[in-house]
């Protein structure tokens, strides 16, 4: 018998990996963050010292690249070989990089070939994936598609808040470049900031955390 597959697309600050985490937590279903795996592998390109617009070689060190994810909504530590990367993926080294690494298509096919089976192998559990391409590319046959968006000015709040503690002039300004030229060099690969073909929008700018979740607990409660 096969669970629930929901997949979860969104830009930064749209709030996604903090509510699929916590829909996952709430539902018992397993849990992938497909950011987290180009941000892993980001991190380990720059570990080798490779030049991350060398798309052969940055393809080569996706196709054996030693990654330790864990799918438990409560506990998402990521591992590169002995390294935990989980706190260091977060870094703005990583996110002013990541976006380089992600333009190549060949490394793209080989990260959506491990998230496709990731998605498999938890679809008996059921699973929370989420990123920019998931009710697109890697789970178009999801039972509910999602695509969480919020106003430029709430997404910059939002960052500004998780990256510096509070969202006055200095914090939003220092958050700005980051979070609006990475959604602009994301939107040349994958068009995330618009539904595909039957994906549901859900606009989060008004909504709080906890309604966030609870809209989204419905939206996979009515699917099951
Ligand atoms: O979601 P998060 O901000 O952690 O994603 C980090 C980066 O990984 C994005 O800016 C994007 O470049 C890339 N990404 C992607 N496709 C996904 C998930 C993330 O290209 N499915």
């Amino acid at each position: 018998p096969r669970s629930v597959v929901v997949a979860i697309d969104g830009p930064s600050g749209s709030g996604k990996s903090s509510v699929s985490r916590a829909v996952a937590r709430r539902l018992g279903l397993a849990y992938l963050d497909t950011g987290a795996m180009y941000r892993a592998l980001t991190w380990w390109c720059l570990e080798q010292g490779i030049d991350l617009d060398d798309e052969p070689a940055v393809t080569a060190a996706a196709s054996d690249f030693p990654l330790v994810m864990g799918t438990d909504p409560t506990d998402p530590h990521v591992r590169v070989g002995d390294a935990d990367v989980t706190a260091e993926i977060r870094t703005t080294r990583i996110s002013s990089a990541v976006s380089a690494v992600a333009r190549h298509l060949p490394t793209r096919a080989i990260l959506i070939a491990l998230q496709r089976d990731w998605v498999d192998r938890c679809s008996v559990q059921g699973i929370v994936a989420e990123g920019r391409d998931i009710t697109s590319v890697v789970a178009p046959d999801a039972d509910v598609r999602l695509l969480l968006t919020a106003s430029e000015q709430a997404r910059l709040a939002r960052r500004a808040r998780e990256l510096h503690g509070d969202s006055g002039e200095s914090a939003l300004a220092a958050t700005r470049d980051e979070v609006l030229r990475r959604d602009r060099d994301d939107s040349a690969v994958t068009s995330f900031l618009e539904p595909t073909d039957g994906v549901r929008l859900l606009d989060t700018s008004d909504l709080d955390f906890d309604s966030t979740v609870d809209a989204v607990v419905r939206a996979v409660e009515a699917a099951r």
